[in-house]
């Protein structure tokens, strides 16, 4: 075994460091189904040193080159998960998954880039950033940031500037909910919203009323219902309707793009469709368990189980996951995240008494790409170009790292996966990569299995074996104005001379 063995974490199922992570890898991908966005076709794939270098037919290499064949399978752009929380400090704990044991499930999963959401220290975005490169330095894969907003002032808004211009964030997010702790008020919703605009800076939100969630809870205590299951029953649809509908219009005011994050309901779904067809720049993310989960889980008699479920907004009754499946099969909603936000079952315990204490999060972001496939794929919903884009091309466009990420293509960054089309996935917590001992999705079966994960021109999954080492992975710097800003300032001008001139009026004289 290689020098790397010093960087082998013993114990939490990786087994052997094989290749050095450094030394520079030439892989040829033979035969497969290469897939992009928007178009696929047979080819062979040739990378060196992290960078894909020829894509096309019988392409012919030395004995140095690692051959891998591909035939039969699909060889597709490593999946982007725009929406993780990893080692991050919530509900007095802290997310079970850092940025190593997160990313060896990514990588385990086929996702090769994922970006996380960097919590301001006392509401100062720059020291969250500093806390954020000291926790990302174990990272085995790509990894971009997004930044909370939690408060307002002078000093926030320079420091947006600073993480825009220098430290390369291009996306900032609004709680609406979580009061008493990262929620704002409408009014510094306005004024982020203004300071997005000006920095080519994407706006995001977790659009649910927190006032009346908060009242909602009261209700559900007072009424003697303290389980997982109040916890769904304290902040139903209608309250994530409210809040997305309020973010789009403030968004409308400002005229500047938005992107919903976790969009759970057909309520925040349906807002969402109307502002689109009314030529509104709106984004929905849905996640893998709003998509495939319901809300079930949460009436389950055991403790253990049914607090697994919880998460804000909530999983929703039978109905909401198949719209939103629809939603993404006709273009209302454009890419599928996770939210990866694991606890253990010691820290959801925490509101063995009461369901607001319970940490609010799920696992996901192993299980993604094979939950995508397996639900629409393999359902016939969407295409496999269709799943490139939802997975991995859309996510790259939003943020701005398009086609240096989420591509096929010469000079694209070497994340690739391999996956087979006929083999199954079977989803076990005790299996998984995550530091968690549950999984939400435990005992899920299904069709297409990523077989082969390459990140930075490096196989680091195969054969059901990671091969991965801290401190490899590489920060993604995002740069502002991506597509959602192309020609945005049009609007403004045409609203601008749509206003009449000021009527003149003369003072009456006597
Ligand atoms: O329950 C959730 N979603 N936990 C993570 C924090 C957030 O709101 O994204
Ligand atoms: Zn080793
Ligand atoms: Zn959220
Ligand atoms: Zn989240």
């Amino acid at each position: 075994v290689s020098e790397s063995n010093q960087f082998c974490e013993a114990g939490i199922g990786y087994t052997e460091c094989g290749a050095s992570p450094y030394s520079p890898s030439k892989i040829l991908i033979k035969g497969g189904t290469v897939v992009n966005a928007h178009h696929q076709e047979i080819a062979d794939v040739y990378v060196e040193d992290g960078i894909i270098v020829a894509v096309k037919p019988n392409i012919k290499v030395g004995d140095e080159v690692t051959v891998l064949d591909a035939t039969g399978k699909f060889v597709m752009p490593g999946g982007i998960d725009p929406h993780t929380h990893l080692a991050m400090e919530f509900m007095g704990t802290e997310t079970i998954d850092d940025f190593f044991s997160g990313q060896a499930a990514a990588l385990a999963g086929g996702t090769t880039m994922h970006i996380d959401f960097v919590i301001p220290v006392n509401g100062s975005p720059s020291a969250g950033f500093d806390a954020y490169v000291e926790k990302a330095k174990k990272s085995c894969m790509d990894y971009g940031f997004h930044m909370a907003i939690t408060k307002w002032d002078e000093a926030v808004s320079r420091e947006m500037e600073i993480m825009v211009k220098e430290k390369g964030i291009n996306s900032f997010k609004f709680f609406l909910a979580y009061k008493g702790s990262l929620m704002i008020s409408d009014e510094l919703l306005l004024e982020g919203l203004k300071k997005c605009k000006s920095l080519g800076a994407l706006a995001m939100v977790h659009a649910e009323n927190g006032d009346a969630v908060f009242e909602g809870q009261k209700r559900m205590i007072e009424l003697g219902i303290t389980g997982p299951e109040g916890h769904a029953l304290s902040r139903p649809p209608v309250l994530e309707g409210e809040a997305t509908s309020r973010a789009i219009r403030l968004a409308g005011f400002v005229n500047t793009p938005l992107y919903i994050v976790h969009v759970m309901s057909i309520d925040a779904m349906d807002e969402i469709a109307d502002a689109r067809k009314s030529g509104q720049r709106v984004i929905g993310e849905p996640v893998a368990s709003g998509l495939v989960l319901d809300d079930s889980g949460l009436w389950d008699p055991e403790f253990k189980t049914a607090s697994k479920f919880v998460m804000s907004p909530p999983i929703r009754a039978p109905g909401h996951g198949k719209a939103l499946q629809g939603g993404l099969s006709t273009g209302i909603l454009q890419l599928v995240g996770t939210d990866h936000c694991a606890f253990n079952s010691t820290q959801k315990a925490f509101g063995i008494d009461d369901f607001r204490k319970i940490p609010n999060g799920v696992n996901g972001i192993e299980e993604r790409m094979h939950l995508v496939w397996d639900t629409m794929v393999e359902s016939g919903q969407i295409s496999i170009s269709d799943y490139v884009r939802l997975t991995s091309t859309e996510c790259a466009r939003i943020f701005n790292i398009y086609p240096r990420k989420g591509a096929i293509l010469v000079g694209s960054d070497a994340d690739i996966i391999i996956l087979n089309p006929n083999s199954s996935f079977e989803i076990s917590a005790t299996s998984h990569h995550s530091r968690s001992d549950t999984n939400v999705y435990d005992g899920r079966k299904g069709k297409g299995k990523v077989e082969v994960t390459i990140s930075r021109g490096r196989v680091v999954w195969e054969n059901g074996q990671l091969n991965i080492a801290p401190g490899t992975g590489k920060y993604i710097e995002m740069p502002p104005f991506g597509y959602l800003f192309d020609g945005i300032g049009k609007a403004d001008s045409n609203y601008l001379s749509s206003l009449r001139a000021p009527v003149k009026r003369f003072k009456a004289t006597t």
